[in-house]
């Protein structure tokens, strides 16, 4: 123990602490400057950036020991200081904030930037915040930001009164995401909390033995208590599917893949730092494990699961038509095989929470996109009634589908139901990569079929699916797949078959799309392979088989309207045309590199697939004349506290500064779903708008009004204009309700759909989404780099609700499909970290060009659809495609790194015969 003075945000402070602890844990523990995030504690995400007498460090590397007399500032300091006034205005402008959790150390980066430059461009940008990682954003929106800060003096986008949807409005939460405020999973726990830690398997697949694990907390004063399968007061396993539910809290008997929990430890947050987990009392017996669905599928193979054999957890089907006719009828049939890899997540923000018992409920603060569900399981694994268990979601530093699964709660919740205390708990980079969900590993065989003209007659798709050791989302993948395969495009006959398999790897679950961008890569990349057996441009061959309103989807659903696929394409065809030529002209003198141009479509239905998926908002008026939305949908950076207040203002008809947001808690919002599915703008939008829609007409009867009156708000009145008259209603002297509203009105809106007969015909959403889009790059033939040049994307979005955060879904789609693409490949045991795992940096986002296609579609609020996951499916298509494009051979094991892209190359024999050059 040491003595270390130094300055922090200007104020000298004196901490006694271990010289080897990590400046972040100083920071955020000690000090309370929980403004400074950490996301790797390995130098990796630049979270924790920092300035160091006026330098950017990361502070998870920086030792307290050697900073006596040094200079800290963080992100809190930049505030105090007022140096980042128009940096953080200008990141509010431009919507450059998704999550959130990033955004200190950008800001940070971005000031000593600005210290030294005042006048920045895009490249001076790109270097000075490179070694700060985002998954939401695409960091365009960033970028844009810190050039224009120095000059940014706009005031916000205000909407006109009963007009936000379709304006530019700056996030209605996002003043603590660019101060530091805001509260993530790990930064709000009680200073005196205890700290869990998970004990977890080594191994894919092992038998396990504890050692006498009372005389181990015996023997380490601080730790209070050590917790296993046979603590688990309720049920000791959960699951997103109910009647498929598999995971157990803690492994009994064998641990049936690499980081499976089989015990948590729980203790003084000082002796858990210390605690070397690898001495824990259990005892190993590796058993041989299968890794991959071929391995799974052998005879001889272990099962996984009783009752699922062969290790199939499901299978998936969608048919129409006579398929062998229709491939008779073609005149070129193409296939191949493709094969996509482990996606992690890659959230910045691990998963973190804390809980606290309070009398015979548990209250649970934690990073989740669906606190009712997991209110559900925790109420299960406790034993207990739903009512006694109270969610309240923190801020979600990102999650893009990996945070609908129970990862931390249960331990959380066993622990601090137990000891009375609360208890909090943070997974480190590789516990968090190791044990959570993973996008799942597709093998595929696509079969297609087209005439001379360019009509598609069939397609045959199959594609086998590595489930991983639970269930997690793994049906909703086999099934939604197979109605998406096909693309946005209408066949004579069509098949798409689909098997999730059993591995002892980690569960793969829901990633932003649940398989439909692994099937739009198959589809996508075989298409151009038909167009050029054809002998057609491959855009025109798109056009000329798109989905239109009135022709039936594979699944025989017709569209009257909201089908805006074709404008999609014809929006890039300008783009494609130009592209094309210049490719062709930067090539005729290149022999080093060469130049490709790629174009993919995508379709993806929003919302549950054929399955009930409600979502319930509630809205009222206080007394004081502010409009109360209880809006418990959890947004986890995609935007959805903004656009569902924008559609509510609109719909009541105040302006939507008149609103107040009471946040996802379970005990005070109701339920509006899960965030995933593309849904929460469509669904929930839908419900806000009911709800909006009812609390107006209570508030027009107040003033006998009709529905052609308007509304204006002021502290304490309501004023009904109506017809050339005004009446005025005091608002303080209603009676109010529990909620302290004198007028409210609550809305649930479900999707209609239908079941999905044996072939998987039905109507399984209410709404798709469509997109095109449009990659140039260039190739190093040498080295098989690959260099992206610009992106253009054209979405149909229905409507626009928020433009800017539109483009920031797309760019942050696009951000991930280039991982996908180019570098992203998650192996077990491997790549645990994110040094090992790469994800894009601000220096692998090339421009995005996004074209907004509104539709308006008739079933959603203000014609708006959702855009999450359809700005990610086409990127790694449209890439490969480009790749395919510039060397004239695809690409068809992912991703593709350069040795794959040098060995494709050397596989040509005749760069010169490319179907590039034709342009
Ligand atoms: S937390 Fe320090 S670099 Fe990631
Ligand atoms: S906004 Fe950058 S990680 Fe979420």
């Amino acid at each position: 123990m040491i003595r270390v003075t130094l300055s922090v945000n200007g104020e000298q402070v004196e901490v006694a602490t271990s010289p080897l602890r990590r400046l972040t844990d100083v920071l955020r523990d000690d000090l309370g400057l929980t403004g400074t995030k950490v996301g790797c504690e390995a130098g990796d995400c630049g979270a924790c950036s920092v300035l160091l007498d006026g330098e950017i460090v990361n502070a998870c590397t920086v030792p307290i020991g050697r900073l006596t007399g040094h200079e800290v500032v963080t992100i809190e300091g930049l505030d105090a200081s007022g140096r980042i006034g128009s940096l953080q205005r200008s990141f509010l402008h431009f919507g450059a904030a998704q999550c959130g959790i990033c955004i200190p150390g950008m800001l940070v980066a971005a000031v000593a930037l600005l210290d030294k430059n005042a006048n920045p461009d895009e490249s001076h940008v790109k270097e000075a915040l490179g070694g700060v990682l985002c998954r939401c954003t695409g960091y365009r929106k960033i970028i844009e930001a810190v050039v224009a800060a120095p000059t940014f003096d706009d005031d916000p986008v205000l909407a006109p009164e009963g007009k936000a949807v379709g304006q530019r409005i700056a996030r209605v939460d996002g003043i603590p995401k660019v101060n530091g405020t805001d509260q993530f999973g790990a930064d709000g726990a009680p200073t005196d909390a205890l700290v869990a830690k998970v004990v977890r398997s080594p191994h894919q697949r092992a038998g396990f033995r504890f050692g006498d694990l009372g005389d181990y907390v015996r023997r380490h004063p601080g730790l209070v208590a050590v917790y296993t399968a046979a603590d688990i007061p309720g049920r000791n396993y959960f699951g997103v599917i109910p009647p498929m539910a598999d995971q157990p809290v803690f492994a009994e008997g064998e641990a049936r893949y690499r980081g499976e929990a089989v015990a948590l430890v729980v203790g003084e947050a000082a002796l858990i730092a210390q605690l070397d987990l690898a001495l824990f009392p259990v005892e190993w017996q590796p058993r041989p494990a299968v890794t991959s669905p071929d391995e799974a599928t052998a005879t001889e193979a272990p099962r996984l699961h009783a009752g699922r054999p062969g290790n199939v957890l499901i299978r998936g089907l969608v048919q129409r038509g006579q398929l062998e006719a229709a491939f008779a009828a073609a005149d070129h049939v193409v296939e191949g095989e493709f094969e996509t890899a482990f996606i992690e997540h890659a959230y910045i923000e691990p998963e973190a929470g804390h809980s606290v018992r309070v009398g015979d409920r548990i209250e649970m603060h934690v990073t989740t996109q669906t606190p009712h569900m997991d209110r559900a399981d925790v109420a299960a694994i406790l034993g207990i009634s739903v009512e006694r268990v109270r969610i309240i979601p923190t801020s979600v530093g990102g999650a893009f589908g990996g945070k609908l699964d129970l990862s931390i709660q249960p331990f959380l919740a066993v622990a601090a139901w137990n000891l009375e205390r609360p208890v909090r708990i943070t997974y480190t980079r590789p516990e968090s990569m190791m044990s959570t969900t993973k996008r799942h590993p597709a093998r595929m065989f696509v079969r297609v079929g087209a005439t001379n003209d360019g009509k598609l007659t069939a397609m045959d798709f199959g594609a086998v699916f590595n489930t991983g050791a639970y269930a997690s989302w793994g049906p909703t993948v086999a099934n939604r797949v197979p109605v998406h395969a096909g693309g946005p495009y209408v066949y004579d006959a069509y098949r798409a078959r689909t098997a999730a398999i059993h591995t002892h790897c980690p569960p793969s679950g829901a990633f932003r799309g649940f398989g439909v961008p692994q099937a739009a890569i198959a589809q996508e990349c075989l298409f151009d392979e038909v167009a050029d057996a054809v002998g057609i441009d491959r855009l025109e061959f798109r056009l000329r088989n798109a989905l239109t309103v009135g022709q039936p989807t594979v699944t025989g659903q017709v569209f009257e309207a909201g089908v805006g696929y074709r404008d999609c394409l014809e929006a890039l065809r300008p783009v494609w045309n130009r592209a094309r030529e210049e490719a062709a002209e930067v090539n005729k003198g290149s022999t080093r590199s060469r130049r490709g141009v790629g174009v993919a479509g995508l379709w993806y239905g929003c919302g549950n697939t054929s399955l009930p998926n409600p979502s319930t908002i509630k809205v009222g008026l206080n007394r004081r004349g502010r409009v109360v939305l209880f809006q418990g949908a959890v947004d986890i950076g995609q935007g959805a506290n903004t656009v569902i207040s924008q559609i509510c203002a609109d719909a009541i008809g105040v302006p939507i500064e008149r609103l107040i947001r009471v946040g996802a808690d379970t005990d005070t919002t109701p339920d509006a779903g899960k965030t995933s599915a593309s849904r929460q703008t469509f669904v929930s939008g839908n419900a806000a708008y009911a709800a909006g829609q009812a609390l107006r007409q209570k508030l027009l009867a107040l003033a006998h009004a009709a529905d052609d009156a308007s509304l204006e708000l002021d502290d304490g009145a309501l004023a009904v204009h109506y017809r050339g008259e005004t009446v005025t209603i005091d608002l303080s002297g209603l009676e109010t309700d529990a909620d302290g509203l004198v007028a409210a009105a609550e809305a649930t809106y479900d999707p209609p759909t239908t079941a999905l007969n044996a072939d998987g015909q039905g109507e399984p959403y209410a709404v798709f989404g469509f997109g095109a889009q449009l990659t140039e790059l260039q190739v190093d033939l040498e080295l098989g780099t690959i260099r992206l040049l610009r992106v253009t994307a054209a979405h149909d979005v229905g409507k626009a609700v928020n433009p800017a955060l539109v483009e920031g879904q797309i760019e942050g789609g696009v951000a991930q499909g280039i991982g996908l693409a180019l570098m992203e490949e998650f192996i077990p045991g491997r790549t645990e970290n994110l040094h090992d795992y790469l994800i894009p940096t601000i220096g692998d986002v090339p421009e995005i060009v996004s074209i907004l296609v509104e539709s308006n579609d008739p079933v959603g609020p203000y014609g708006a659809k959702g855009i999450g996951e359809h700005s990610l499916i086409p990127t790694a298509p449209s890439i490969l495609n480009a790749i395919r494009d510039a060397i004239g051979v695809g690409i068809r094991r992912l991703p593709a790194t350069p040795d794959r892209v040098l060995a494709a190359i050397r596989s040509v024999e005749e760069l010169d015969d490319v179907p590039g050059d034709q342009v």
